[in-house]
């Protein structure tokens, strides 16, 4: 079918990021002394021109007397340009070369570079439209064309009147002028054009503001490569996420809505309807009812360590990724262990509060440097690890015990059993996760293995210490203190009052889930749970993600990528290369991993596809999700 659009296009700001005169500046006026001042008028020529209180003409005038250009240095600007084409407009190239006969360039810039760098993607040079620059016979710019009705204001709507075109008409620009055209009846639509600059006053007039080409292909069924225009990503953030995560995700284009606090579950799931991208903290259950309604959700970010409030089973079952923080906070937690590991060996927590009872209790005695000591980690995972550096540093001797094979950092001392380790520690600390097996890992007969006199933190989780055997502990002297972070039953919120055995033992410091609780870390974790969503969402990356088959993946040239989420059952890969075959085409990488439950595939194929073969790769039985990278 024949396609009766027209494109109309504006080329500074529009086609380019930048102002070419601007460019052109910087080139001609490198070594002139008044660089900076001249490059500074020529802005605000241009801004005056822009607000109307110049003529077309006087601020041409004015800027071609500041630059005194000449034409060797228009060769450069074509170069400078080349590379500073708009980021939509350089990935959507097809579009230009396959409709060449119907884009056309309009602008109140020159020719003399407009036309080498839109003929580079394919466009013609009869369908430019702009000014032309008039040279002395050394080659320097001293005027341009006075004839070209481009020169004059509103030359774009009278150059395209003299064009009469016909079919449907789409005006492209970030100025005024471009709307001019709309205006004077000749163009159907004006897309106001924000990828490089917003002009209040220009959007204002818009039919449709477009942050970027992809926007405009798409709602206009005409993007190629079924690349999905990041505008059109909606972002939905609970529960005051950090700004760095909002500024990051706003900033890779998608669509960012924010809320200070949670939503309950029959809000949420009336939002999620139309969301991308779901942002959320402690406090928002994702449940089944809400995930029923998430057609368009992609991932789910929880700005936390935990996931235990999202129905990750369901998420893997329609293909949503699910992305935590696991390390963020590690640093937080490992200096509050040392913290409370000097304050445990001089017993400060009892004396600070003998003190506000007005009681002087000034003595050396139970009270002991840290150096030296013999300090036991159990669990050398993120936390651990870090501890054990730190702690070595501070002159603490340490050992350590994990279940799987770690590599002892720096001195630290690799020990066989836990057995061993509570023999030979001074101090015992717990960095070990939350596995079920863990429950109780540390009760009475730990307690007892113990050296008399040991100290003992736990700032893991609340059910891997029987709380009752710690207090006997301590009770008895057997453990000379004790710092515990995270209890068997919590409060669920600040209001609830707390609960436990502990409470009123000596040279016992409680605190309330605040290892990892720092500014430092919540702004970790803004950073690093936007990062892997972005990641996943442009490359198909899942390393890291808790719920999908981990992939890390090589960077891509030169090819387009295919996502395919699938049940896991026997035969989908195979499907997947037959249909390919079908096309001729060639796989030039694939990586597969599965779960029990789903199967991920990316293939990266180095040809042109055609819309058949996207709708086959869709049909393949069991296909949960798929969607094409570039
Ligand atoms: N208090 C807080 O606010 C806070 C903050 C962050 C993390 N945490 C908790 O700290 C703990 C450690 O966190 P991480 O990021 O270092 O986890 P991690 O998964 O990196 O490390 C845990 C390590 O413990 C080992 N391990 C598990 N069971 C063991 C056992 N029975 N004996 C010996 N080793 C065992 C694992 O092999 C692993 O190396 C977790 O339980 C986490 O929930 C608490």
């Amino acid at each position: 079918m024949p396609n009766n659009k027209k494109f109309i296009i504006d080329f500074d700001s529009t086609f380019t990021q930048v102002e070419a005169l601007d460019i052109l500046g910087e080139i001609s006026l490198e070594n002139h002394p008044e660089r900076d001042d001249r490059l500074e008028k020529i802005k605000e020529v241009t801004d005056l021109g822009m607000e109307g209180r110049l003529t077309l003409r006087e601020s041409i005038e004015q800027r071609i007397s500041i630059l005194e250009a000449n034409r060797g240095q228009i060769d450069e600007l074509v170069k400078a340009l080349k590379k500073k084409v708009s980021k939509s407009f350089d990935r959507n190239q097809e579009f230009f070369a396959e409709n060449a006969e119907d884009i056309f360039i309009i602008s109140n810039g020159f020719k003399d570079f407009i036309v080498p760098v839109v003929t580079s993607f394919g466009l013609k040079e009869e369908n430019v439209f702009a000014n032309e620059f008039v040279y002395d016979e050394k080659g320097n710019i001293i005027d341009f064309n006075r004839d070209n009705i481009l020169s004059q204001n509103n030359g774009k709507a009278a150059t395209i009147k003299k064009l009469e075109l016909t079919g449907d008409i789409f005006v492209i620009g970030d100025g005024y002028t471009d709307y001019e055209i709309k205006a004077a009846g000749l163009a159907n639509r004006f897309y106001a054009f924000t990828e490089n600059v917003d002009r209040p006053s220009v959007t204002a007039m818009a039919d449709h503001i477009a942050p970027s080409l992809d926007e405009i292909l798409y709602v206009n069924k005409m993007n190629k490569k079924y690349s999905y225009p990041k505008s059109r990503i909606n972002v939905l953030l609970l529960e005051n996420v950090h700004p760095v995560g909002i500024e990051m995700l706003q900033h890779e284009g998608y669509n960012v809505e924010t809320y200070s606090s949670a939503m309950s579950e029959d809000e949420l799931a009336e939002k999620i309807q139309n969301v991308s991208i779901l942002g959320i903290r402690s406090k928002t259950n994702v449940t089944s009812k809400v995930l029923e309604n998430a057609n368009r959700l992609m991932a789910i970010g929880a700005f936390c360590i935990g996931t235990n409030q999202i129905d990750l089973d369901t998420c893997q079952e329609k293909g949503i990724a699910v992305f935590n923080a696991p390390f963020s906070n590690t640093r937080s937690v490992v200096e509050l262990a040392i913290a409370e590991i000097i304050f445990l060996m001089r017993n400060i927590s009892d004396k600070s509060r003998l003190m506000h009872e007005g009681k002087w209790d000034k003595s050396a005695n139970g009270s002991f440097e840290i150096r030296g000591k013999k300090l036991g980690i159990i669990g050398y995972g993120n936390i651990g690890a870090q501890l054990s550096v730190l702690a070595e540093n501070l002159g603490l001797d340490v050992y350590y015990y994990d279940v799987i094979e770690k590599l002892a950092l720096s001195n630290a001392t690799k020990l066989n059993s836990l057995d061993e380790l509570l023999k030979v520690a001074d101090i015992v600390t717990l960095h070990v996760d939350g596995r079920p097996e863990n429950k109780n890992l540390i009760g009475e007969r730990e307690f007892d293995l113990m050296k008399g006199g040991a100290v003992f933190l736990n700032l893991s989780r609340g059910h891997v210490v029987d709380v009752k055997a710690l207090k006997k502990a301590v009770e008895s002297g057997k453990v000379r203190g004790t710092a515990v972070d995270v209890f068997p039953q919590e409060p669920k919120n600040n209001e609830e009052p707390f609960e436990s055995d502990l409470k009123g033992l000596p040279n016992t410091i409680l605190t309330p889930h605040i290892g990892g609780s720092t500014l430092e870390a919540q702004q970790n974790i803004a950073q690093f749970v936007p990062n892997k969503i972005i990641d996943y969402i442009n490359t198909g990356n899942t390393f890291n993600s808790v719920n999908f088959p981990n992939i890390q993946l090589p960077f891509l040239k030169d090819a387009h990528r295919l996502i395919h989420i699938h049940q896991n059952a026997p035969g989908v890969l195979a499907k997947i290369n037959q249909t390919l075959a079908n096309y001729e085409i060639n796989i030039v990488g694939q990586y597969l991993k599965t779960n029990e439950k789903i199967g991920y595939v990316i293939t990266d194929i180095n040809k042109k596809y055609s819309n058949e073969v996207i709708e086959a790769l869709k049909k393949i039985e069991g296909t949960i999700r798929f969607r094409v990278l570039y």
